[in-house]
């Protein structure tokens, strides 16, 4: 059944204090929950609907009497309460089977304790309730459990007492002292142990932070618990946003679908956000563990404090707490250029991931319309076009407008559960005067249109006038549902600078208005000129600088104007994005050649990229002033998958084959720089996973990759890589040295894949490491299906774990196109095989993996037709999950 966003009507009951009782029993968890219910009166009276599943139901009572009651699709019906606006009991008491939960959603087991997952609906999987976000109760928790299995008993709160019982049992209750929707409830049991750190507030109040873990993990939760203060202190001096707990809890699983979970005052984290230390974590890893700590972290004010009022909403939190986790990271880096990269990787996930969500079968607005599944819809597009969404606004009320929009929005809404609506209409009326608020209406588009518009810029230089005319047009495409003639224009913020021929910052002057080197166009018409007096010469227009709105720019460079960008603009995003177009253009030219077009460049596939753009490419290399970590972005190709989405008709091969084409390129042009830079940055000292140190490791392991790939044949570089798998002090160096002798293909690939398995088999997440470097491997001769497969049956390799899912199967289906997409369609085949497979397990999982062939329709002969079959096939069978059903379906067009 599908949910509509139109249908939202309040709730018909309330319910206001919630005691839980758990028996807990790894195979039947006794669950005891007594509620204080009250009629809404602004809702025509009905029965009381509570939402359940999977349980299995043993009593009902109403004011501590039996009553009547009916089981509906999963819902318990309940027609004869007391009539009025007095609160009632409803006593309720049910039993489930935690370790019979595969599925990791509501009350389950993990290496023998017991987690919960509840956001969305897995509340529901716990007891029968009202389980819908903007039911905002009162929680007391009591936990009972063999004390010697599960020795620590956490929950949401405040822990109130705690004891023994007989029969070696013992007890723990918690109160959570702010209301919450039911996706935020949390409990944990089982054999943990903690580092525990005290604080004390701007406010002067005392905080006991803890990070619980699996005994021998401590030593890797120091990263975990210094991010967390680093997190807390940053919400309180950005956004004079405080702890409201005495205490707050962070506890590690190796069993979680997704990265995190901000239950109130207890985050329940996958063990990859947690665990860290040199020896197991890459520089990627550490900053991921200070980036999910913070985003659940805020979550406690944008969330939890204020929440949805329904899931269509879900953005309000996740599009806002991106941003806030975004800003975040961007305020740890430090210098303008870390914060620059921080910036450039961000975008390149969300050109890779969600422009191509938002172009194909599951495209959604940011506020969608409609679900089968809400699972589905924990999307790239709620997140981090959400948090684009969130950051053009930043950008239109500015830095202290923002902050002044967010003290409005917590003196309206604190405590309760509300709507994006709510969220832009806050920041507008803190902000009167801005761009926001002129155009607010238009704005709102970004929430409810689906699609990445472009832009399509123009300009016009004349010398007499002195003038230089900009003029813009806006389009979006067609999307499920929306027509493209039926949307309206977007309100984009269009940041710009023009350079003259030297690559200098002209200055800007708009209608006889200076307004300095660098200005933001607001476009909310379908078409909008400017004109920029006092331009003596033409320039180089730098647009959309650090990507000011999640858009695509259509702008008809030149060879010369990128190249002047690249070497000149003030904006590092801009000077990234010129390199990326540079070749990115090479790239689609010589995909999109045949045999006649072809020019004699692309005919001979070794000198694709021209002279001026490898000597280019050398400069940033060789550059004394660049940062490493900016250097290795630059000199970095656009990937397969982005290269994939230019294109209308897409060969996975062919662009696999061109980019390695490139990329050889690449390695030989510039040996020299290559060289250079690894004896340059390959010992970065004591391990420190700061930018600076970080980058220069990045740069290093690049330049090793291209040396072992220019060196094919010559096995020095291999050698050296091969000894520094072995001798690299950090699992940084570590694991790409492993990677640069993989992805060459190098004949000791195997031998240091084994030495770097018998050296940290012991290390769960270093054995995801290892799993997903063989199943990113370059496929020579057909050879990564047949080797994954054999993975498969490795005694290591575990379906039913989601890390060990994603780090063998998702990595090949969905990083690994060269191997993964196959003229005799074997890949797909076992696409289709484990998403039924994990179908069974875990749904979620499965309906995540099943998204690997989204852009199914774009691909050329014969693999579209090929790929249409397997999801044909998925489709086909007869009992799938609401969450395949719902993928699979909108897959086919259905
Ligand atoms: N709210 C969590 C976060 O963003 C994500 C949890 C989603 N879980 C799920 N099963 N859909 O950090
Ligand atoms: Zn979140």
């Amino acid at each position: 059944t599908v949910v509509q966003r139109l249908d939202y009507t309040a709730p018909a009951f309330w319910i206001e204090t919630v005691e839980l009782a758990f028996d807990l029993d790894p195979a039947k968890t006794r669950v005891l929950n007594k509620m204080q219910v009250r009629r809404n009166p602004e809702v025509p009276a009905q029965p009381l609907r509570l939402d359940g599943e999977d349980l299995n139901l043993a009593r009902v009572l109403v004011n501590g009497s039996g009553t009547s009651f009916k089981l509906d699709g999963g819902q318990l019906v309940l027609e004869n309460l007391p009539e009025g606006p007095e609160p009632f009991a409803l006593e309720i008491f049910t039993t489930c089977a935690p370790l019979k939960n595969t599925q990791l959603s509501g009350l389950y087991v993990s290496q023998e304790t017991f987690f919960t997952q509840c956001e969305a609906q897995g509340f529901r999987r716990i007891t029968y309730f009202l389980d819908r976000p903007d039911v905002m109760a009162s929680y007391s928790v009591l936990l009972r459990a063999d004390k010697a299995h599960y020795p620590v008993l956490l929950s949401n709160g405040n822990l109130v007492e705690s004891g023994d019982l007989d029969d070696g049992r013992h007890f723990a209750r918690w109160h959570d002292p702010h209301k919450k929707p039911s996706y935020l409830f949390a409990l944990v049991a089982g054999k943990l142990v903690a580092r525990e750190q005290k604080i004390t507030s701007r406010t002067g109040k005392e905080h006991l932070l803890q990070v619980w873990v699996r005994p021998g993990d401590l030593e890797k939760t120091e990263h975990a618990m210094r991010s967390l203060m680093h997190a807390i202190a940053w919400d309180e001096a950005r956004f004079g946003l405080p702890l409201d707990l005495e205490r707050f809890m962070i506890v590690a699983t190796s069993d979680f679908n997704m990265g995190a979970m901000e239950n109130k005052g207890l985050n329940i984290f996958n063990t990859k956000y947690v665990l860290a230390n040199q020896a197991t974590a890459t520089d990627a890893d550490f900053a991921n563990i200070e980036s999910v700590v913070g985003h659940e972290y805020f979550h406690n004010w944008t969330g939890n404090r204020i929440t949805c009022r329904d899931w269509f909403q879900l953005s309000l939190k996740e599009g806002l707490t991106v941003f806030r986790d975004q800003e975040f990271s961007m305020d740890m880096a430090g210098s303008a250029s870390a914060r620059a990269v921080k910036r450039i990787e961000d975008v390149r996930v969300l050109r890779t991931v969600q422009f191509a969500e938002d172009a194909g079968p599951m495209a959604h607005p940011v506020r969608p319309d409609s679900y089968v599944e809400i699972n589905n819809f924990y999307t790239v597009t709620i997140y981090e076009k959400g948090a684009e969404v969130v950051r053009m606004q930043h950008n239109l009320v500015g830095k202290d407008g923002f902050a002044q929009g967010m003290k409005l929005y917590f003196e309206r809404f604190d405590g309760q559960a509300v709507t994006c609506d709510d969220f832009v209409q806050a920041m507008a009326d803190a902000n009167p005067a801005s761009p926001l608020a002129q155009h607010l209406d238009a704005f709102k588009r970004w929430y409810s249109q689906a699609g990445t518009p472009t832009v399509h810029a123009s300009g016009v230089f004349d010398a007499q006038a002195q003038t230089y005319t900009l003029t813009l047009r806006q389009s979006c495409p067609a999307t499920p549902g929306q027509s493209a003639s039926a949307k309206q224009p977007f309100v984009i913020p269009v940041t710009l600078g023009l350079l003259d021929g030297q690559g200098k910052a002209l200055p800007l002057q708009l209608q006889g208005l200076n307004v300095g080197t660098e200005h933001t166009l607001v476009l909310h018409q379908e078409e909008q000129a400017w004109t920029f007096t006092g331009i003596t010469s033409q320039p180089t227009p730098s647009l959309l600088r650090s990507l000011s709105a999640p858009v695509l720019l259509d702008y008809p460079f030149t060879e010369a104007e990128l190249l002047t960008l690249l070497a000149h603009d003030s904006d590092a995003f801009n000077r990234w994005e010129a390199a990326q177009r540079l070749s990115l253009r090479i790239a689609t030219n010589a995909i999109a050649a045949t045999a006649e077009t072809a020019t004699e460049k692309e005919q001979n596939p070794a000198n694709l990229l021209p002279q001026s753009v490898v000597d280019a490419l050398r400069l940033v290399l060789e550059h004394p002033q660049l940062d490493a970590a900016f250097k290795e972005l630059v000199l970095t190709l656009p990937s397969e998958s982005y290269i994939a989405e230019q294109l209308d008709s897409v060969d996975p091969q062919r662009i696999h084959s061109v980019r390695e084409a490139m990329r050889r390129q690449l390695a030989l042009a510039l040996q020299p720089q290559w060289q250079a830079a690894y004896e340059a940055h390959a010992h970065t000292g004591a391990y420190q996973p700061e930018p600076i140190a970080a980058g220069r490791r990045a740069l290093a392991g690049l330049a090793l990759n291209m040396l072992c790939l220019a060196a094919q044949g010559d096995g020095v570089w291999a050698g050296k890589a091969y000894q520094r798998v072995k001798d690299a002090g950090n699992m940084t160096d570590k694991a790409n040295a492993l990677q640069a002798l993989v992805q060459s293909a190098s004949p000791l690939a195997s031998n240091a894949l084994d030495y770097f398995y018998r050296q940290l088999r012991h290390e769960p997440l270093v054995l995801d490491k290892w799993f997903a470097l063989q199943a990113a491997a370059p496929d020579v001769q057909g050879s990564v299906l047949p080797a994954v497969k054999a993975l498969l049956k490795h005694p290591d390799f575990v379906l039913k774990n989601p890390n060990r899912a994603r780090s063998l199967v998702f990595t090949y289906c969905n990083a690994n196109p060269g191997g993964f997409h196959r003229l005799d369609a074997a890949g797909y085949i076992f696409w289709a095989d484990h998403v039924l497979a994990l179908d069974a397990i875990n749904p979620q999982m499965a309906a995540r993996l099943a998204r690997a062939l989204d852009r199914w329709q774009k691909l050329a002969p014969p693999y579209r037709e090929a790929a249409r079959e397997a999801i044909a096939r998925v489709a086909a069978k007869a009992d799938l999950s609401n969450d395949v059903r719902e993928v699979v379906a909108r897959a086919l067009g259905e």
